[in-house]
């Protein structure tokens, strides 16, 4: 049984998105409030997605998602300010690219779910390769991605909540809200 870790993984291709962004240093006080605001709201439709761990901040891509490939642990990024919504550790986001007989109904889409577990509110960092599953390392939940993120084993109540995307401009974005309420329904236990 093979885990994988999914946080701080570099990418293989980078790329550079000129976001026309002011030095962090210039930025007025009542700015850096609206800033933190910003950084701590959950993704917003338009948002780009960005690796965690990856400080050149690049939106991925499709191409950025092989099959076969475990999922990547993201942030949402406001494509306008280039400010990435890390304040928050509920706002990670799991993206993949689904793959197999299952997959191909969903036409081999992207797909992209919350990373917070709903059974204590851990972070789902792990991935099972030899299953395709996602692993939460807390009480070993598992979900299956390509069945809409059900619960395949362990204690959480219900499926990883969805995030709709699209593709613009080459650029995988947030199409819309969170199929669900994130969190966990229990108290975190760890
Ligand atoms: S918090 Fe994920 S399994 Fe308990």
């Amino acid at each position: 049984m093979t885990h994988e870790t999914l946080s701080r993984r570099p990418l293989s291709r980078r790329r550079v998105l000129d976001l026309g962004l002011c030095a962090a240093a210039s930025v007025a006080a009542p700015a850096i409030a609206h800033a933190t605001d910003a950084r701590t709201m959950g993704p917003q439709p338009g948002d780009a997605l960005v690796a965690v761990g990856d400080t050149g901040h690049v939106a991925l891509r499709p191409r950025d998602f092989r099959r076969g490939a475990p999922p990547v642990l993201t942030w949402p990024m406001d494509l306008k300010t280039g400010t990435v919504r890390d304040g928050a550790v509920a706002n990670q986001v799991l993206l993949l690219r689904l793959l197999g007989d299952r997959d191909e109904a969903h036409g081999g889409a992207l797909v992209a779910f919350t990373a917070v577990c709903t059974h204590a509110g851990c972070i789902v960092s792990s991935w099972k390769a030899t299953d395709r599953l996602l692993l939460c390392p807390c009480h070993g939940s598992e979900y299956d991605p390509a069945r809409n993120a059900e619960v395949v084993a362990g204690p959480a109540p219900k499926p990883l909540p969805s995030l709709p995307l699209e593709v613009v401009d080459g650029l995988v974005l947030v199409a819309g809200p969170f199929s669900g309420r994130l969190g966990g329904t229990t108290g975190r236990t760890d």
